[in-house]
């Protein structure tokens, strides 16, 4: 559990937050038949219907700067101290993917620009390291980037639930949206649920156990942040929990049912998670960026919240490390948002076919320092920025 200390009464939070995923998306009906299987498997047993599908020129370095940049002005650009970007999808095993950003997003040079990988959880130990920040320094901005591809490979169980894109925030003092407690439940245990090895490009599940490692580690923080008073299910509008898939999601909640907690607060959240996995079922795992691609989506599809109202947070990440935290929703939080572009990007995707989307999964940049000029997939302009090619050993974004 989290210390208190003095600066804890100081409001901070997230100030703005967007999300970008790539053009090309496959629909699971289409990958249901290809691989010989019911697609009520995939749709209801799996809970997904769509996955985004990036091609080479959207790494998670272009898509975590296309993510950021329509929502930063020029004076945040001067003010952001701290640049994380979250991810387990690294291009680089020493230059960190935030260097890149930096530079795409035009940011000042005044700044700690790192990568923070641990599996989905990157991310939240990137916004429990922003609040701290912005607490210690006034007048300073975080930029908290979650980017990533999920890839289990062709053909295998793991494939249902791969996806792409990537989520920004802007942590600050006095948020617009969501104010951060300062009290927070985590937990690490090393465990080998998933991994990816140095040598793959493709990451390895133990499928049934993970999905038990991340309910198990759900039910200890949800039993201690009870028996501490910060999980009353009374003072919750909404719990949102790490989504690989909805399915998943929908097991961890479920936890609570069974006379655990109250019939009325439990159908609550219940329909409330709904609205949190709306955007998830279309795009799939983006890993570290999931559980806040469910806080967009929960914001931008729920009507009945409001200013005021509490929402838990359930972070989970293979390996595993997991954080149970809480905020509240600020006063006009609906202004920061912008569900009309965001849903104008999910249906503008194109529809690839069985054989495009294979060809885009197998597709790979040189390893040999040779040129390499990708040409670009994706016109749209929510995506200014995009991996153009290869030059000796170097990746060249533009
Ligand atoms: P599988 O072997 O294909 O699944 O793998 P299954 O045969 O058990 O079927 C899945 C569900 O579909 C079952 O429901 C079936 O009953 C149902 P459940 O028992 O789970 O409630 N089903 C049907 N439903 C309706 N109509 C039908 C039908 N047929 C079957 N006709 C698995 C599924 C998720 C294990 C696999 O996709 C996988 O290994 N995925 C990757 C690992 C993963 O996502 N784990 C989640 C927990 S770990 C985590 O969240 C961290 C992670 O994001 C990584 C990170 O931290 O970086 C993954």
């Amino acid at each position: 559990m989290k210390e208190t200390n003095a600066t804890d009464n100081i409001k901070v939070g997230i100030d703005k937050i967007n999300f970008y995923t790539p053009n090309h998306y496959l629909d699971l009906v289409d990958l249901a038949e290809a691989r010989g299987v019911d697609p009520n498997k995939f749709l209801i047993g799996i809970g997904q219907s769509k996955m985004s599908v990036a091609a080479l020129d959207q790494d998670i370095v272009a898509m975590a700067a296309n993510a950021a940049e329509p929502m930063l002005t020029d004076n945040e650009r001067q003010e952001i101290g701290l640049l994380v970007v979250a991810t387990e999808s690294g291009i680089d095993q020493s230059k960190a993917a935030a260097l890149f950003v930096q530079d795409l997003l035009r940011l000042s040079a005044n700044l700690r620009a790192i990568e923070i990988k641990e599996a989905c959880y990157g991310a939240t130990a990137g916004i429990q390291l922003a609040c701290d920040y912005v607490r210690s320094h006034p007048g300073r901005k975080a930029l908290v980037i979650a980017s990533d591809i999920a890839r289990y490979g062709l053909a295998t169980p793991g494939e249902v639930t791969q996806g792409a894109g990537s989520v920004a925030m802007l942590v600050t003092r006095n948020p617009e949206i969501l104010a951060i407690e300062p009290e927070s439940f985590y937990e690490s245990r090393s465990t080998g649920d998933f991994w990816r090895p140095n040598y793959s490009t493709v990451a390895f599940a133990r499928g049934k156990f993970s999905e038990e490692v991340y309910v198990g580690m759900f039910e200890e923080l949800w039993d201690k942040a009870q028996e501490l008073g910060s999980a009353n299910p009374e003072s919750l509008q909404a719990l949102l929990l790490h989504i690989p898939f909805s399915k998943m999601g929908r097991k961890g909640l479920r936890t609570l049912g069974n006379g655990k907690i109250d019939e009325a607060d439990y159908m609550r959240l219940t329909e409330r998670f709904e609205q949190s996995i709306v955007y998830g079922k279309e795009v799939g795992n983006i890993y570290t960026g999931s559980i806040y691609l469910a806080l967009l989506s929960l914001l931008e599809n729920d009507e009945s919240l409001k200013p005021g109202d509490r929402i838990g947070l359930y972070s989970y990440g293979s390996g595993s490390v997991a954080e149970l935290y809480f905020g509240t929703l600020q006063p006009g939080y609906t202004q920061r948002l912008d569900a009309q572009t965001h849903r104008a990007m999910l249906d503008g995707r194109e529809r690839l076919s069985m054989s495009e989307y294979e060809a885009m999964f197998s597709a790979e940049l040189v390893r040999d320092g040779s040129e390499q000029d990708l040409g670009r997939s994706d016109h749209a302009a929510n995506a200014p920025h995009y991996l153009a090619g290869m030059k000796a050993h170097e990746r060249q974004y533009r």
